[in-house]
């Protein structure tokens, strides 16, 4: 386990099981505080959360007050456990195990932000099973699945916002996607992110975008 306070906190996370999270988590916040400036969140849910840094800066930010955390990943409840105690985050983040959202109990969130695998098809080459979980959902069937269920855990105000990748999806195949399901994109982002953790060298990824996801 690794721990660091890159982000301004106590965070601690698995590095096989690392993906971008704590590069975007603080570029993430500012994105929100420049465009939704007003906006506060009492109960946010971080889907496909990993380590959890997305979300746990949110609350480090005082952006949400309450924080559920979820992930399929059950050896990730440790590390998440330990950035929660270690912040004395008890009382406000929880981690919950679930093989998509099916696992977490019926309520309504006012945030529901995820950075899901990006990509739909399988590289050549061999590639372990983590591996496959970060990057790959085969088919599209992680979104699919999330996108017919996401309904019953937000209301109209509620703001869902998608971290995807330009070389992999585009926001007009996303809508095709979800007109039928009571949600709209609002509003499509680009986001750049700088990373340094993985090589020692700043390189800058300029491929991403957020889409804002409304219910309609
Ligand atoms: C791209 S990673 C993002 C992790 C983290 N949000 C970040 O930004 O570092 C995708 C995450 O989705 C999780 N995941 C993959 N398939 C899933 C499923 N069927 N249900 C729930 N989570 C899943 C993986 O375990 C992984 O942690």
């Amino acid at each position: 386990m690794i721990t660091t306070d890159i982000l301004d906190f106590e965070f601690h996370y698995f590095k096989e099981f690392d993906i971008c999270g704590p590069d975007i988590a603080a570029k993430f916040c500012t994105f929100l505080q420049e465009n939704y400036p007003t906006n506060r969140y009492h109960k946010a849910l971080e889907y496909c959360s990993g380590n959890g840094a997305i979300g746990f800066k949110l609350l480090r930010q005082g952006l949400v007050e309450d924080l559920t955390l979820s992930d399929v990943n059950r050896q990730l409840e440790e590390t998440i456990n330990k950035t929660s105690q270690s912040n004395d985050w008890q009382e406000v983040s929880r981690f919950i195990e679930s093989e998509l959202l099916s696992d977490i109990p019926q309520q309504q969130f006012d945030l529901f932000v995820c950075n899901p695998p990006w990509r739909s098809f399988m590289l050549p080459g061999p590639i372990t099973e983590i591996d496959k979980l970060k990057h790959f959902d085969f088919d599209w069937k992680l979104h699919r699945q999330m996108y017919d269920s996401i309904d019953s855990y937000i209301g109209y105000k509620s703001d869902v916002f998608m971290i995807e990748d330009h070389r992999h999806s585009t926001p007009e195949f996303w809508n095709t996607f979800i007109k039928h399901k009571n949600l709209s994109i609002k509003q499509v982002y680009d986001f750049e992110f700088e990373t340094t953790r993985k090589n020692g060298e700043s390189h800058l990824l300029d491929t991403c975008y957020i889409m804002h996801i409304k219910k309609t």
